[in-house]
C-alpha cells in the first residue's frame, strides 16, 4: 500500500507540473464547437440563483461562493472559484463553462447553442423527485426536456453542430445522498434494485441525447459521497456508521456499487448505438486514492474531512455564508462547504479527466473524445 500511494504521489506531481504549464487547446482553438452541460451543484453555473421558488440552502448567490473567481463575486457556483464544468471548458479552448440556461434571453438561446448551454441545477438528481427539498430544481427530465426543445426549434440545421460537441454530464450524487440519510427508510429497502432504477434513468437519458444528434459523451460518476464532511457528520449519529476511511459507510458503498454498473450500461450502449462514444470518470476509485491516510499529500491535499468554508458544525458543516470562516489556503482543503470539493480539487479531476491514461478514466479520456 506504502509503495502504491508513493508512485501515485510521484504521478500527481508531474501532473501538477503539466497542469501549470497547462495542456489541452492551443491559445485561441477550440477542440469542439460546442459543450453541453447537465447535472446537478458540481456543474451549475447559475442556473438555481434564477430557478423560481428554489431554497437558499440550494443556492450558492451568495458570499464566500465565488471569492477565487475573476470577478470574487458568487455567481451561483458551488465553488470558492471554478467548478469542473468550468475547468472541462477551458481544456477544450473555451474561457469558462457555457452560460446557465436560465440566463439567456429568449432570443438568444439559438445564438448560443453553437457555443454550448448548460442546463445544470444544484441539487437535482437521476430521479425527478430528487431535490424536492430545495422548493425548485431542475430535474435531469426536465433539463433534458428543455434541450430537446431547442434542438427541435433549430431543426436539421443543429445536427452538425450536435453530434461533433462535447456532451458533459455529472449527476447521481444527490440520489444517493438522499437515499443514504432517509431518516424514516421503509424496511428491508433493495439497494440493489435502487441503483438499478438510477442507471436505468441514465441510460434513458443517454438515449434520448443520442437521439437529439449527441455522440460525444463525457460522465463524471459519483466520487465516494460519503466522505464529504456533511456525510461524514451524518455518520456519527448512525451506529456503525464509519467504514475505514473515516467517512459515511452506507453512502460509500452505494457509490462503490454504483460505478460499475454506469460503466457497463454505457459500454452496452456504445455498442448498441452507432457512433456513439464515451468517456466515463472512475470517481470513486480517484476518491479512493484522496481519502486514503497518506494518499493525496503529493496533491498538496491535507484536509480531508473539514470545509474550507467553515460554518460551526462537526468538520466545519453548518452553512459556508458571509460569517463562516474562510481556511488560509484553499489548495490543501478537498472540500469547499460541506458537500463541494474546492477549486483547486476539481482541478485535479478535471486534469485526469481530460488527460488520464487508463487509470480513473476510460476507454478514452476526454481529450481523445473531443478529437474524434
Ligand atoms: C419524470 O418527469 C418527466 C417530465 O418532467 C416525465 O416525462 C417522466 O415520465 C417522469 N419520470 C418518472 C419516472 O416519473
Ligand atoms: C459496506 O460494504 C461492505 C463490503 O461489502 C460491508 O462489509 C459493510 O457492512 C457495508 N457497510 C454498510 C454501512 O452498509
Ligand atoms: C450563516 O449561517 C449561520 C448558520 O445557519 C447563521 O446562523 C448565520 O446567521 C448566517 N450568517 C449570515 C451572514 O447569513
Ligand atoms: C500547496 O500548499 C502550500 C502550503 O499550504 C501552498 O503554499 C502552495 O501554494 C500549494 N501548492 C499549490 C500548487 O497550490
Amino acid at each position: 500500500m506504502a509503495g502504491r500511494g508513493g508512485a501515485l504521489a510521484l504521478v500527481a506531481l508531474c501532473m501538477l507540473e503539466v497542469a501549470l504549464r497547462g495542456t489541452g487547446a492551443a491559445a485561441g482553438e477550440r477542440l469542439v464547437p460546442a459543450m453541453f452541460v447537465f447535472g446537478d451543484s458540481t456543474v451549475d453555473v447559475g442556473n438555481n440563483n434564477l430557478l423560481p421558488g428554489c431554497k437558499p440552502e440550494c443556492r450558492a448567490n451568495y458570499p464566500r461562493y465565488g471569492v477565487d473567481y475573476p470577478s470574487h463575486a458568487p455567481t451561483g457556483r458551488f465553488s470558492n472559484g471554478y467548478n469542473l464544468a468550468d475547468q472541462i471548458a477551458q481544456f477544450l479552448g473555451f474561457n469558462e463553462s457555457p452560460p446557465a440556461f436560465r440566463s439567456l434571453p429568449a432570443e438568444g438561446i439559438v445564438p448560443q447553442m453553437k457555443g454550448g448551454i448548460n442546463f445544470a441545477s444544484g441539487g437535482s438528481g437521476l430521479q425527478n423527485q430528487t431535490g424536492q427539498h430545495c422548493g425548485g430544481v431542475y430535474s435531469m427530465a426536465d433539463q433534458l426536456e428543455e434541450f430537446t426543445s431547442v434542438v427541435k426549434m433549430m431543426g436539421g440545421s443543429s445536427y452538425d453542430l450536435i453530434s461533433r460537441s462535447l456532451f458533459f454530464l455529472s449527476v447521481g450524487s444527490n440520489d444517493l445522498f438522499e437515499y443514504a440519510d432517509d431518516k424514516n427508510p421503509p424496511p428491508h429497502r433493495d439497494d440493489t434494485a435502487f441503483l438499478k432504477c438510477l442507471v436505468d434513468s441514465y441510460k434513458t437519458y443517454l438515449q434520448e441525447l443520442y437521439a437529439a444528434g449527441a455522440r460525444k459523451f463525457s460522465i463524471v460518476s459519483p466520487s465516494l459521497v460519503g466522505c464529504c464532511p456533511s456525510q461524514r457528520a451524518a455518520a456519527l449519529t448512525h451506529h456503525n456508521g464509519l467504514d475505514e476511511l473515516h467517512c459515511f459507510g452506507a453512502a460509500n458503498n452505494l457509490s462503490r456499487q454504483l460505478y460499475p454498473l454506469l460503466a457497463s450500461t454505457l459500454q452496452g450502449l456504445s455498442r448498441d448505438l452507432d457512433g456513439m462514444h464515451y468517456s466515463i470518470s472512475d470517481s470513486t476509485g480517484m476518491a479512493e486514492t484522496v481519502f486514503t491516510p497518506g494518499g493525496a499529500i503529493g496533491y498538496n491535499l491535507t484536509v480531508l474531512d473539514t470545509a474550507c468554508c467553515a460554518g460551526s458544525g462537526k468538520f466545519g458543516t453548518g452553512g459556508c455564508n458571509a460569517s463562516a470562516v474562510l481556511c488560509p489556503n484553499r489548495a490543501n482543503f478537498v472540500f469547499w462547504d460541506g458537500f463541494h470539493p474546492t477549486e483547486y480539487a476539481s482541478s485535479l479531476a478535471a486534469f485526469v479527466l481530460f488527460n488520464g491514461g487508463g487509470k480513473f478514466v476510460g476507454p478514452i479520456n476526454v481529450e481523445q473524445l473531443a478529437a474524434l
